[in-house]
């Protein structure tokens, strides 16, 4: 009985709560650049690792603080989420974009990157007050330089002969014609 009173309060909750996050993700839409601090540690990407997203100081605002919500996303170059919210963490299909939404009391969450490399991610947090328009600010984690850096040197270095000698070929072409001319 205990137990059909429950799943009978989930399937009655559930409606409730999708509907509460659409209303979260449609706060997103006019969200303007806001200029509060956000912590992100470690600083480079790197595929399978954790990282921990510590919203520092969302305070300067006179709406109540403690009603107000963060909203956080992982997205690749190509705008597309990536990785996993850690366990606990609560989260919203948003445009299907995986987002965790944090209340006032945490101001931190911890989200693992996928197992590929990207050469990016951008770590978005909105901060919602009630009755005001969201703030965003993005943050950007580049993927660390590899330790077998040496070969990528050469590399850089070979269109940069291949221009030069471009350039000097340029340069002799004109000098050729005269000394045909010339011996004409
Ligand atoms: C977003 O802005 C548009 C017009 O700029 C307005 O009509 C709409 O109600 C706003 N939406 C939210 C969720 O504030
Ligand atoms: C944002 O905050 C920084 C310091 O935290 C300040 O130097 C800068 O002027 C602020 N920008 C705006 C637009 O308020
Ligand atoms: C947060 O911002 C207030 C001013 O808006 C400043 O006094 C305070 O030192 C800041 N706290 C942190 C942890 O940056
Ligand atoms: C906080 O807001 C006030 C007024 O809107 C502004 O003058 C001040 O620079 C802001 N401080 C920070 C740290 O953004
Ligand atoms: C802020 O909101 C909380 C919870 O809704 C409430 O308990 C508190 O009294 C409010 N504080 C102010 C200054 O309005
Ligand atoms: C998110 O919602 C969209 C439809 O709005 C759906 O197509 C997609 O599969 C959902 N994604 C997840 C991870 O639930
Ligand atoms: C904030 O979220 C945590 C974890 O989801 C929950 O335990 C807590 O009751 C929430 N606090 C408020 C004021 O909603
Ligand atoms: C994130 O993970 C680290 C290491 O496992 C842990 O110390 C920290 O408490 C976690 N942070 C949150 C907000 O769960
Ligand atoms: C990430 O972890 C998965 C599973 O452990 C592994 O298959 C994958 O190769 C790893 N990716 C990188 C870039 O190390």
């Amino acid at each position: 009985m205990a137990a059909f009173l429950f799943l009978a309060q989930l399937l009655f909750l559930g409606p409730l709560v999708v509907a509460a996050d659409t209303e979260t993700c449609q706060q997103l839409r006019n969200a303007t650049k806001g200029n509060f601090s956000v912590q992100v540690i470690p600083r480079m990407y790197q595929a399978n690792t954790t990282y921990q997203v510590t919203i520092q100081n969302g305070t300067n605002t006179t709406a109540n603080e403690s009603r107000a919500l963060y909203v956080l996303q992982v997205l690749s170059p190509w705008n597309e989420p990536l990785g996993q919210w850690a366990e606990g963490v609560s989260t919203a299909n948003c445009s299907s974009v995986d987002t965790a939404i944090l209340n006032s009391t945490q101001s931190a969450a911890n989200w693992t990157s996928p197992g590929t490399d990207v050469s990016s991610v951008v770590i978005r947090v909105y901060i919602i007050f009630p009755e005001e328009p969201a703030e965003f600010r993005d943050l950007t984690l580049s993927r660390a330089p590899r330790p077998t850096s040496p070969p990528s040197t050469t590399r850089n270095s070979v269109p940069t002969v291949q221009g030069s000698s471009l350039f000097l070929a340029v340069l002799q072409l004109p000098l050729l014609l005269a000394t045909s001319t010339l011996l004409s």
